[in-house]
Parts: structure tokens; sequence; C-alpha cells
């Protein structure tokens, strides 16, 4: 893509309209790699088309995978793997790619891949994950950047307990159980609706999980996996932006292809802030907020079913011209309010200090030029921008990208003036 392209908003349009929400990133992801694990052709079905998603058909590829696309649909013939490293660019397009490690190990009983390092929201340690695979039998060592994992008599069933539910160790553990000798059980396991979607694909291919939801996960290995057909949970973190964005210019917005059981925790404040919110059945979510916003009770992040980190900064925006002071405490990442410094460049009110940002509500905001750091910040200002008053312009569309399928033809679909130059 070309890094100089921007997004150029004229603010103050309504969001009104019908919007149908896409595939899940965080669950197209692990299924990906889930399907390694599988001897032959599964079926992925609305598979957001994502950069991340192609990064992680390329590494699918690279590990002798045959991986194509039509439409919503990827299909990944797992029949022939023959690699089992991941190559260092590969990695660093994606540091969620570490998610291919429990699969390729668990396939090929080896695995090698360049260390995630740090990315835009502080230290991402991988610590979980090394830890309860060498509680299942892997040997893992660490040098020049690498990670070398290999199980040389197979990996091994094991009760493992988390000291915080990480959505990524709960993955690679799933993944290299799914196949291993014996019983594994994941305590503290996390809770997220991603999850419970890579255990049912997983489930579908043969492999024996319960509990999957639950803060206890038990998964009986089986020798091997057979392929299947799955569709993609739909993303509740772009569903949450696109409320969001409704919220923000006091529109009226119905989302298709949506599940609001998965987004609970966010519709219960957009509901405390004065939205109305009607749930139709059938992936179908309702709402408007045609008054003046009230500031919502402090909101803390947490993991599923708690207010979502990811989802965070969409209403750090939302709170920017809510009335009254909004308190956020951040507990999942460090560093995750760098959209607040270029929110304040649209006459947002904000103090970080740590892990707090206090968010004073202001009468209006007014465009600005804007430059997104990381994926949902970048989100956070696009929807800010629709709110202010005159032209805004964002930079920083690589991140935007990560986790948006086009999201200006989205928003110009129900009624914004958005484009891309
Ligand atoms: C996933 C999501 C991300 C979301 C996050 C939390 C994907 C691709 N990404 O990221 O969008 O924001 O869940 O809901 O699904 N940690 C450790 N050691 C570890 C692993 C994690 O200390 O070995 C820490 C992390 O630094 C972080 C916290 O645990 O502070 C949460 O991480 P985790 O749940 O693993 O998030 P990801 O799987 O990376």
């Amino acid at each position: 893509m070309d890094n100089r392209q921007v997004l150029v908003v004229n603010g103050g349009k309504r969001i009104e309209g019908e919007l149908e929400v896409h595939g899940a990133k965080n669950s197209a992801l692990p299924l990906l790699s889930a399907a390694v694990l599988a001897h032959g052709e599964s079926i992925l079905h609305n598979c957001p088309r994502l950069t991340d998603v192609d990064a992680a058909c390329r590494i699918l590829t690279c590990l002798g995978c045959r991986c194509s696309r039509s439409g919503s649909t990827v299909c990944v013939d797992a029949t022939n793997v023959s690699g089992s490293e991941i190559p260092e660019n590969l990695m660093r397009e994606m540091r969620s790619s570490i998610v291919f490690l429990g699969a390729v190990l668990g396939r090929t009983g080896r695995c090698r891949l360049s260390f995630p390092g740090g990315c835009e929201l502080g230290a991402r340690p991988i610590d979980l994950h090394v830890s309860a695979l060498r509680q299942m039998g892997a040997v893992i060592t660490e040098e020049h950047g690498y990670l070398s994992c290999s199980a040389p008599s197979g990996l091994k069933g094991a009760r493992i307990t988390l000291s915080f539910p990480s959505v990524g160790a709960t993955e690679n553990i799933l993944l290299a159980a799914a196949t291993a000798n014996g019983v594994t059980e994941i305590h503290n396991a996390a809770r997220e609706p991603e999850i419970c979607d890579l255990a049912e694909y997983l489930t579908k291919c043969g492999a024996k999980i319960s509990g999957a939801g639950d803060g206890v996960i038990v998964i009986e290995g089986t020798e091997r996996l057979e392929p299947s057909e799955h569709s993609v949970i739909p993303d509740r973190i772009v569903a949450g932006t696109y409320l969001c964005a409704a919220a923000i210019t006091r529109g009226e917005l119905i989302l298709t292809h949506c599940e609001p059981s998965h987004m609970t925790a966010f519709i219960q404040v957009l509901e405390a802030m004065g939205c109305r919110t009607y749930a139709y059945g059938g992936g179908k979510l309702f709402i408007s907020c045609k008054k003046q916003l009230s500031a919502p009770p402090t909101i803390r992040t947490m993991p599923y079913p708690g207010f979502p980190t990811d989802i965070q900064s969409l209403f750090t925006a939302l709170c920017a011209t809510a009335e009254g002071t909004s308190v956020f405490v951040e507990t999942i990442f460090e560093n995750r309010f760098r959209h607040a410094a270029e929110l304040m460049r649209l006459g947002a009110q904000i103090k970080v200090e740590g892990r707090v940002a206090i968010v004073e509500g202001v009468k209006s905001l007014s465009g600005a030029k804007l430059c997104a750091a990381e994926l949902r910040g970048g989100a956070a200002l696009v929807t800010a921008a629709l709110a202010a008053e005159g032209t805004s312009e964002i930079s920083g569309l690589c991140y935007i990208d990560r986790g948006y399928e086009s999201i200006e033809s989205a928003l110009r679909s129900v009624g914004a003036d958005i484009r891309r130059v």
C-alpha cells in the first residue's frame, strides 16, 4: 500500500442506514493457523479481506500449504506441510503470527520463528506461551532473536494454569494440545468469543475439547485432525466501532451480520451514555443516539466478558463530546492511550496519567491533521473526525487496514463524507 494515502473526512454528517459487519480478524488468524493441523483442505467462510489475513495466508504458503481466496471464502490445503519456519519478514508484518507456534509445532514437531518483540501497544511478552509449551514437553531455545521449538518425543498433555487469561497463549495451548498425547487442562483460560470459535473449528476437525468460554478448558489429544468447513464469527470490535460512529454523530444505524451477545459490555455503556439499542435477533442490532450523550461510569478494560481493551480508544473518542467527565482505566496493555494526543488536536480535553485517561467532554471538535499509530487508536481518530466540524486528514492507514475492510467505503455507505486520497 502507498504510505502517503490519507483519509479525508468532512465531519458533521450523521451516520444513518444499515451496515454489514465483516468477519473477525482476531478469529480468522488463529483459525487459519489451526488449518495447518488438518490433513487436507479446510474452507473458511466470512474471512475478512485485511492485510493481516493476507499476511497469515503468506505464512501458510511458506509452510507448504496451498491457500486461495474467492470472495470472503479462504481455502487452506494443508495436505503437504513441508516447512516449520516462519521467516522474519512475515513475523514482522504481523506480530500476532505467534499464534502459528502451537499449530506448526503440533503438526511438524518443530517450529522456528523470530521473536515477535515489542509493538505499538508496548512490550508484548510471550512468556506464558513459552512456559505452557514447555510444560507440554517442547524444548524451546531463544537465540539471536529467534525462538527454536521442538518436541523430540511429541507433545504431551499437561495441567496448565495461566497467571493471566492471555488470549494468544490460550489459543496456542489449544492448538498444541489438539493433537498432543493425553489430556491438557487450561486453568484461568481466556474466555473471549474468538477462543470459542477456534475450539468449535477444531472440534469439527475431530478434536475433543470441552469448556471453551469457561475458565477451564479440557482438551483430550487426538492423533490426527481432518479438514472441515467453518464460518468466522462477526467482528465485535468492528461492530463496536460503527456503533461509536453512529453515537458520536448522533445518528441511527442498523448493524447486520453481528453478534450482540459478544458486545454486552460496551452496549451497556452506550445505553448508560444515553443511546438506545435494540437487538432484533438474526444478527441485527439497532442503535439510535439522537440527543446529547453523557459521560459513562468509569470504564475499566478487562478480559472478556469485561470491557474490551480493543474498544477503549473508540470510547475515548466518543466521550470527547459527551457531557461531563469520563474516566478510563486501561488494565490490559500499557501504552494504549497514544490516540489521546491526536484527539486533542481536534479539541478534545484529555489528561493521561499512566494507565488512566480522564476525558472532559467539550461542546464540539474541529478538523485537524492526524496520524494513526496503531489499529484501534487509528479507528478512534476516524470516528472522532466524523463528528469534528470542518475537514480532517488522517494518515497511518496501514494500521487501520489491518483490521477494517475499507473503513471509508463502509462509513460512506451510511452517510459519512470520507474518502481515501
Ligand atoms: C489479543 C488480541 C488483541 C487484544 C488482546 C486482549 C489477537 C490477534 N489480538 O492479543 O487485539 O487486544 O487479545 O484482548 O487476537 N501477556 C504476557 N505474557 C504472555 C502473553 C500476554 O505478559 O505470554 C500480557 C500482554 O503483555 C498483555 C496481556 O497479557 O498485557 C494481554 O495479552 P493477550 O491476552 O495475550 O493478548 P494477545 O493475544 O496478544
